[in-house]
C-alpha cells in the first residue's frame, strides 16, 4: 500500500449504480485515471453507461483486478458476492465492501484479506453531488482518506452491527420521496431505533435533506437495488404496513442475507 492515497491501483468490482458514482467522484476529484479499473457482470445498459461516462478504458476482469489492485472496492449486489469466487489475497490488501448484509468475516473468509472495511453509503446521486452520508467500520486511515477525497460524510461505527441501521439510514432518502419525515409514526419509528443505534436520529434528519426537489423517481431508483433493503423497505409501506414494521422487516432482511446467499 502506497502511503499516499492516489498513489493506489483501485479496482472497483461491479460498476452499477454505486461503483459508477465512486468512480466519476474519484476522477472529479484528480485520482490518476490509470489507477482504477472496473468490471460489471456484462449488462448492455451498464456498458452504454459506462460508455457515456468514458470509462472504457478502465474496464477490467475481475481476476486481474483482484491480482493487481492495491484497494479492491466491492460494489456488487450482496446476491453476485459467492460467484465472484476466492480471491487467495494476501492478508493484509485491503478490501473495501459496500455490500449490505455481508459481514466482514465472510468477505474475509472469501477474499482471504484480513484487512476488511465496511462502508455503508447513501446513495449514488448524494456521492455524485457530495451530500453523501455513510457509515465506516472498522475504522482504517487509508479509507477514511478515500472518503474524504470523495466528500462523504462518514461516521466511524462502534460495532458491525451498527452497519445494519447505517444500512436503512442508506435508504432513507429514498424512503423520504413518498413518506413524510414529520409524520407522528416516523418520529415514532426513528424513537424506538434510536434505543438501538443512537445516531439513528441525527442521521435520519439528515436523510431526510437528501431528498430531492425534482427527478425524484429517478433518485429512488438509482437507489433502489433489485433486490435490495431500499425495495424491501418500499414494497413493505406499499403494502400497508407502519414504517416502524417496515424498517423492521428490512433489518430482519439485512440479518437474512447472509444466509439466503451463502446456503
Ligand atoms: N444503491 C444504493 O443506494 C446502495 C447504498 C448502499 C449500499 N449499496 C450496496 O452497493 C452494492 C451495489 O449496489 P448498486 O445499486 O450499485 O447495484 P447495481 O446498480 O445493480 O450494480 C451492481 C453491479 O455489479 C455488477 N456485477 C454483478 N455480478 C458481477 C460479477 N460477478 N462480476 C463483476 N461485476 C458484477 C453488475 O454488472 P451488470 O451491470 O453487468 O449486471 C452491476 O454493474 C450492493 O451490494 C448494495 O448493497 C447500494
Amino acid at each position: 500500500m502506497n502511503t499516499k492515497v492516489t498513489e493506489n491501483k483501485i479496482g472497483i468490482l461491479g460498476a452499477g449504480n454505486i461503483g459508477r458514482a465512486l468512480i466519476i467522484k474519484l476522477l472529479e476529484k484528480g485520482y490518476p485515471e490509470e489507477n482504477i479499473k472496473l468490471t460489471y457482470r456484462g449488462s448492455i445498459f451498464t456498458f452504454e453507461k459506462i460508455y457515456d461516462n468514458d470509462l472504457v478504458d478502465m474496464i477490467s476482469d475481475n481476476s486481474r483486478i483482484v491480482e493487481e489492485s492495491d484497494i479492491i472496492i466491492l460494489t456488487v449486489p450482496p446476491q453476485s458476492f459467492k460467484q465472484i469466487g476466492d480471491f487467495g489475497l494476501d492478508d493484509d490488501k485491503l478490501v473495501i465492501s459496500f455490500m449490505a448484509g455481508i459481514p466482514i468475516d465472510d468477505i474475509k473468509k472469501q477474499t482471504g484479506s484480513d484487512n476488511v472495511v465496511r462502508v455503508m453509503p447513501t446513495g449514488p446521486d448524494t456521492i455524485l453531488n457530495s451530500s453523501a452520508i455513510a457509515g465506516v467500520y472498522p475504522p482504517e486511515d487509508t479509507v477514511c482518506e478515500l472518503l474524504d477525497l470523495l466528500e462523504v460524510e462518514y461516521h466511524v461505527l462502534d460495532s458491525e452491527e451498527d452497519v445494519k441501521y447505517m444500512t436503512l439510514i442508506g435508504c432513507l432518502p429514498a424512503v423520504y420521496c413518498n413518506y413524510d419525515y414529520g409524520s407522528d409514526e416516523n418520529k415514532e419509528a426513528v424513537d424506538r431505533l434510536s434505543e438501538s443505534f443512537p445516531l439513528f436520529k441525527e442521521l435520519s434528519y439528515k436523510a431526510s435533506l437528501l431528498v430531492p426537489t425534482e427527478n425524484k423517481d429517478e433518485f429512488v431508483k438509482n437507489v433502489s437495488t433489485p433486490g435490495g433493503v431500499t425495495q424491501k423497505i418500499l414494497f413493505s409501506l406499499e403494502s400497508g404496513k407502519s414504517i416502524y414494521d417496515s424498517l423492521i422487516v428490512a433489518l430482519d432482511y439485512i440479518d437474512k442475507l447472509k444466509d439466503i446467499i451463502f446456503v
